[in-house]
C-alpha cells in the first residue's frame, strides 16, 4: 500500500459494511500511518483495481490492524486471509508475535472472518477509549 492508493481505497471502505470510516482516514493521515509504519500495510489488485486493502502497524509491542476491506465481487477467494497472512508475517519479521484487531459485534461476516482464521475473541477485556481535540469521530 502506498499514499497513492487512498482514492480507491476509501472508496472501497465507504462501500464496505462493517468499516467505520473517520476523521483520521485522510490523504494525510494515511501517508502518516504509512511512513510511520513502512511495509506493513497492503492491498491486492484484480485487473488492475484496487480490490482489497489492510492496514497493519505496531506500537513497538503488539501489532494491530485496521481497516480489512475486500471488493463485493471478490470475496470468499481467500483474498482478505492471504493479505493478513502478509501483513502478520512482516509483523513477525519485526519481533511483533501479538496482534489486535477491532470488530464491530454486530458485523458477520467480520466476525466469521477472524474466527474462521484462529483469532481468539476477547471476552475477558474491554477497550476503553478518548477522544482529545478533534470531534467524535475522530
Ligand atoms: C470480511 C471480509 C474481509 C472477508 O474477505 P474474503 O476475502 O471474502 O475472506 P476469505 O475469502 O479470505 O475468507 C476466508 C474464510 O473466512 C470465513 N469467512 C469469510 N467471509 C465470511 C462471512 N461473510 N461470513 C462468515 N465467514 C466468513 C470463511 O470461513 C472463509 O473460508 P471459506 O470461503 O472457505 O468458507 C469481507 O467479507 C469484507 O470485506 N467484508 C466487509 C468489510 C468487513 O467486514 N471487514 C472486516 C472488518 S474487521
Amino acid at each position: 500500500m502506498t499514499p497513492d492508493d487512498y482514492p480507491a481505497m476509501i472508496d472501497l471502505m465507504r462501500r464496505a459494511p462493517g468499516v467505520s470510516v473517520r476523521d483520521a482516514d485522510t490523504p494525510e493521515g494515511l501517508a502518516r500511518f504509512l511512513a510511520r509504519n513502512p511495509g506493513l500495510s497492503f492491498v491486492a489488485e484484480v485487473d488492475g483495481r484496487l480490490a482489497a486493502c489492510l492496514m497493519g502497524g505496531h506500537d513497538g509491542r503488539r501489532g494491530h490492524l485496521h481497516h480489512l476491506a475486500v471488493d463485493a465481487g471478490c470475496r470468499r477467494q481467500g483474498i482478505a486471509s492471504a493479505l493478513v497472512e502478509r501483513c502478520l508475517s512482516a509483523l513477525e519479521k519485526q519481533g511483533i508475535h501479538k496482534t489486535h484487531i477491532d470488530v464491530y459485534r454486530n458485523n458477520a461476516a467480520g466476525n466469521g472472518f477472524w474466527e474462521n482464521a484462529g483469532w481468539t475473541r476477547r471476552d475477558d477485556t474491554h477497550r476503553f477509549s478518548i477522544v482529545r481535540g478533534g470531534s467524535e469521530s475522530a
